[in-house]
């Protein structure tokens, strides 16, 4: 048989594709048939800069050198092993790696498929814990409006954004919602963390004293928030609910999915931003976007009260068929690898602040009413349309820029960028010289979709 994806399919009918018009795309359809470094390349040969890193994933740049070569190397020596009473090399090499690369204070990692199911893992660790330790009733989790932790039952009972939960009609019971921190009044325009709204971890203090301390289980958040709009926390906020979590003995979730691995220029942003939580989830970059893998990653004194009863029974009732794939863990190992040979925090600490500066020199184009960057993380907030078409302009400028040669992602009114670690002076020059480009075209009528 003689494989070719580098022509355009047959037929666009059969896959329903996620969170997708698929009629408008399947009669306007962007395809892609490669990727090397920082560019897509269609069918056509043509090259497409990647400003999304994928979907916030392909933190190296696409096709790494070391992420293939080590996962041809375990393709060639074992295809799949099960992980539940089995074992294999990569999976405990990948968890060693992975524990060292990260704070002293996380011990253990249970491996998923992706993040959301890092996400659900989290909260099912949290609930078993506090069975059993006896304490059953703590099991209340708070979330915080606009968040988006995955599309799990978890994931989106805890997640904080309307048209993701609402579609649904049934949900997690018992969990609320913290605030969120978006304050265009008071911090538009912020370069890095926002000076205003360390208040407003005090919130979690009104949300513990109404349910009560004994049946809040866990606090969840992205400590910068990304798919919703890059909304990074104000000064001091994170400390905050960490202290607050402390206070009243709840556990305290970093969903780390997009800011894990680099995004800001450390392996996590519990480091960056010198926040302790007690778990840390994962996925996307851990892989570098090669295969699908997520990781829940816990403090000591978690794992070690799972281990206290016989040793011959299973001490957590979880755990997927792909848990530890072979070739996720080898993509895992060849993505550190990666990050050490090419020093990509070290590119991604310097590049942040040349993103900042010229992400910022957006400001005075048509439609602009926000910037917001962290790290390698950017958002260009836009006005909203018109009733009839609210989402417009972003749409159109995303749309357009991929035919002009660069990709980023729109969500509604937010032109959202989070490009690889990997990239130059030169091309975040290219990224927002396209953006600026394309906003004055829009304004201009120059741009028709
Ligand atoms: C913060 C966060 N958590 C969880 C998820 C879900 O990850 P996945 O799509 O791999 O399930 C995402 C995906 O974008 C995310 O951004």
């Amino acid at each position: 048989m003689t494989y070719d994806f580098s022509k355009m399919p047959n037929s666009l009918e059969e896959f329903w594709m996620p969170f997708t018009p698929q009629r408008l795309f399947k009669k306007h359809p962007r395809m892609v048939v490669g990727a090397e470094g920082m560019y897509y390349i269609d069918a056509n040969g043509r090259k497409i800069m990647d400003g999304s890193a994928g979907l916030w994933c392909s933190n190296l740049g696409h096709s790494s050198p070391y992420v293939k070569e080590a996962m041809m190397e375990q393709m060639e020596t074992l295809d799949y092993a099960l992980a539940f009473q089995m074992g294999h090399p990569a999976g405990f090499q990948a968890a060693t790696a992975l524990v060292n690369a990260f704070p002293d204070a996380y011990s253990h990692v249970f491996f998923t498929n992706s993040g959301s199911e890092a996400v659900d893992t989290a909260l099912k660790m949290i609930l078993a814990h506090n069975k059993k330790i006896g304490k059953g009733d703590k099991k209340l989790f708070i979330g915080r409006q606009k968040s988006y932790h995955g599309v799990g039952f978890g994931g989106i009972s805890v997640g904080g954004v309307p048209y993701v939960r609402n579609t649904f009609t049934q949900l997690l019971p018992y969990v609320d919602h913290m605030p969120h921190t978006l304050d265009l009044e008071r911090n538009a325009f912020s370069k890095g963390l926002p000076e205003h709204g360390k208040e407003l971890a005090d919130k979690l203090v009104e949300l513990v004293e109404l349910h009560g301390p004994d049946n809040v289980a866990a606090v969840i958040v992205e400590p910068v928030v990304g798919a919703p709009g890059v909304i990074p926390p104000p000064v001091g906020y994170l400390k905050r609910l960490r202290e607050i979590c402390t206070e009243h003995n709840i556990f305290l979730i970093f969903d780390e999915v997009v800011t894990g691995f680099g995004r800001l220029g450390e392996m996590t942003a519990a480091t960056y931003f010198d926040v302790e939580p007690d778990i840390i989830t994962m996925a996307k970059g851990l892989t570098n976007g090669a295969v699908p893998m997520g990781a829940t990653l816990v403090r000591r004194e978690i794992y070690d009260q799972f281990m206290d009863g016989p040793e011959n029974q299973i001490e957590f009732m979880h755990g997927y068929t792909y848990s530890g794939h072979p070739l996720a863990c080898a993509a895992v190992l060849g993505t550190l690898e990666g990050f050490k040979q090419e020093n990509t925090l070290e590119n991604a600490r310097k590049m942040s602040k040349v993103f900042e500066d010229k992400l910022h020199t957006l400001k005075d184009c048509p439609f602009v009413v926000d910037i917001r960057n962290c790290g390698l993380l950017g958002a260009v907030q836009l006005e909203m349309g018109d009733e009839a078409d609210p989402y417009f302009v972003g749409r159109s400028a995303s749309y357009e820029m991929f035919n002009r040669g660069v990709f980023i992602r729109y969500n509604g009114v937010n032109l959202i960028t989070s490009p690889p670690l990997c990239l130059s002076e030169d091309d975040i020059d290219t990224l927002v010289g396209a953006m600026h480009d394309v906003l004055h075209d829009i304004k201009a009528g120059k741009v028709k979709h």
